[in-house]
């Protein structure tokens, strides 16, 4: 369906996709940029945005099933305020030369869209702009599991527009399990890219509603020094202002006011369809375990143990010894490593010992970091078959370049489904 409308100076609509609006005449505003007569855009179905009409507009929009067209009510959007948000930044960047801002606010409250709204209007002002996605668990310029940033040129509606320059792997989709590696990760994106953009934009993860959370928010502030925190929540905001020195400017930001909301089943299959994109020049690579380091692993990095070392550590039937693999040990915990077996013993072991069983199902699909000659985090790569036989590591990956090392993640990846699932504690290779 397509429906025609026109705008006067300053008027406003609110769209949600899937759609897409040709400008016939005038001049639009959309997540901080501006789009002239004869130019068209798309907005996803799992997007909801703003418009707003710089002149005199005629707007046709097509309409894909379930999407809407609405007016917003007097005072509802927040578009002019960011706008006023972006010309204080503006402002700020003339006298410091950088900026570094982060956006911070809970799930859904618009981080990723302000985002873009603030990379836009600097672009349009051609400065040179960085996006970082810090968002683990809602990656959009790579994949999920990792942090990447992005170098835009143009002037784009969602990050998933656009492919990443660097990447980092953290190897977790919820921030509380990969604080270090979340924070290295990101200190070591911003050290390496600080001098090269005038702005730097760092959208972070919605984890912001426990203690917890806000403590580590803080901390990153406070260790990675941005110039701006952007805080799209009153009451995060309050915590943050009162928590920071003044050096730091945190800015209370209106969030949209209604929002096309994503069910935990969106936000699922969006990480797959960013799994989906990312492997898809995928190839299997057979690395040699000689050869390739696997940080992580309490199996392989363990001291190898003997069955009738095995024997003496363990209680266990005489048919699940028989189908031992590989057994080693450190500490008080034994790993084994067994052929595909349907059901896994009671199995006793000698007191103060803890025993990790691992099956090849357990391993296949588990996401690695893929760590470079220099020692550089470079792609990531999915397990597919430890080969202990033969001494193989099967991974899929479309990285082409020498392996180092490989890191372990936390996360699974279904190789058909590109879904992913979490494994919190246990040894896992
Ligand atoms: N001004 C707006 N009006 C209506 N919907 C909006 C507006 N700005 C953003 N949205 C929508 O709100 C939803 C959440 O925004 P998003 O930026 O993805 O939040 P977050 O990154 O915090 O999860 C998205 O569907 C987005 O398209
Ligand atoms: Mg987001």
């Amino acid at each position: 369906m397509v429906v025609n409308i026109a705008l006067g100076k300053d008027g406003m609509i609110r769209i949600t996709g899937p759609a897409r609006i040709d400008v016939k005449r005038g001049k639009i505003l959309l997540v901080g940029a501006s789009y002239g007569a004869g130019s068209s855009v798309v907005i996803h179905s799992l997007r909801s945005y703003c418009i707003k009409a710089l002149e005199e507009t005629e707007l046709a929009i097509t309409l894909g099933s379930g999407a809407t067209v609405e007016e917003p009510s007097e005072g509802e959007e927040v578009l002019d305020v960011w706008l006023k948000i972006c010309d204080d930044l503006a402002g700020d960047l003339n006298n410091l030369k950088n900026i570094e801002v982060f956006v911070v606010g809970p799930i859904e409250s618009g981080k990723t869209t302000l985002s873009a709204f603030i990379s836009n209007y600097f672009i349009q002002r051609g400065r040179r702009v960085a996006i970082i996605d810090a968002d683990i668990g809602q990656e959009d310029i790579a994949i999920p599991t990792t942090i990447a940033l992005t170098e835009p040129k143009h002037t784009f509606v969602w990050q998933r527009d656009l492919r990443p320059v660097k990447i980092k792997f953290v190897g977790c989709i919820s921030p509380q399990y990969c604080q270090a590696q979340l924070m290295i990760a990101l200190n070591e994106l911003l050290s390496e890219s600080k001098n090269n953009y005038e702005v730097i934009v760092v959208n972070t993860d919605g984890w912001v509603t426990t203690h917890q959370a806000l403590e580590f928010k803080l901390n990153m502030i406070k260790w990675l020094k941005p110039t701006h925190v952007l805080v799209l929540d009153q009451e995060i905001w309050e915590y943050l202002s009162n928590a920071l020195p003044s050096d730091i400017k945190v800015i209370n930001v209106p969030r949209p006011f209604k929002v096309k909301e994503r069910s935990r089943e969106d936000r699922r299959r969006l990480r797959a369809e960013a799994y989906r994109r990312y492997f898809s020049e995928a190839k299997d690579r057979d690395l040699n375990i000689k050869d390739v380091k696997l940080i992580g692993s309490c199996l392989l990095n363990g001291k190898k143990i003997s069955t009738d070392e095995l024997k003496s550590l363990v209680k266990a039937p005489e048919e699940f010894i028989n189908k031992v693999i590989h057994a080693s040990k450190y500490f008080n915990a034994i790993n084994i490593f067994v052929e595909n077996i349907a059901y896994i013993p009671r199995i006793e072991a000698v007191q103060g010992y803890e025993v990790n069983i691992v099956r090849p199902q357990d391993i296949e699909g588990l996401i690695v970091g893929i760590v470079d000659d220099k020692l550089r985090d470079v792609a990531v790569g999915i397990i597919r078959k430890l080969d202990l036989k033969n001494g193989i590591i099967k991974v899929f990956t479309p990285w082409r370049g020498n392996i180092k090392a490989l890191i372990v993640g936390r996360v699974k990846v279904s190789l058909n489904t590109f879904e992913d699932s979490t494994r919190i504690s246990r040894c896992v290779i």
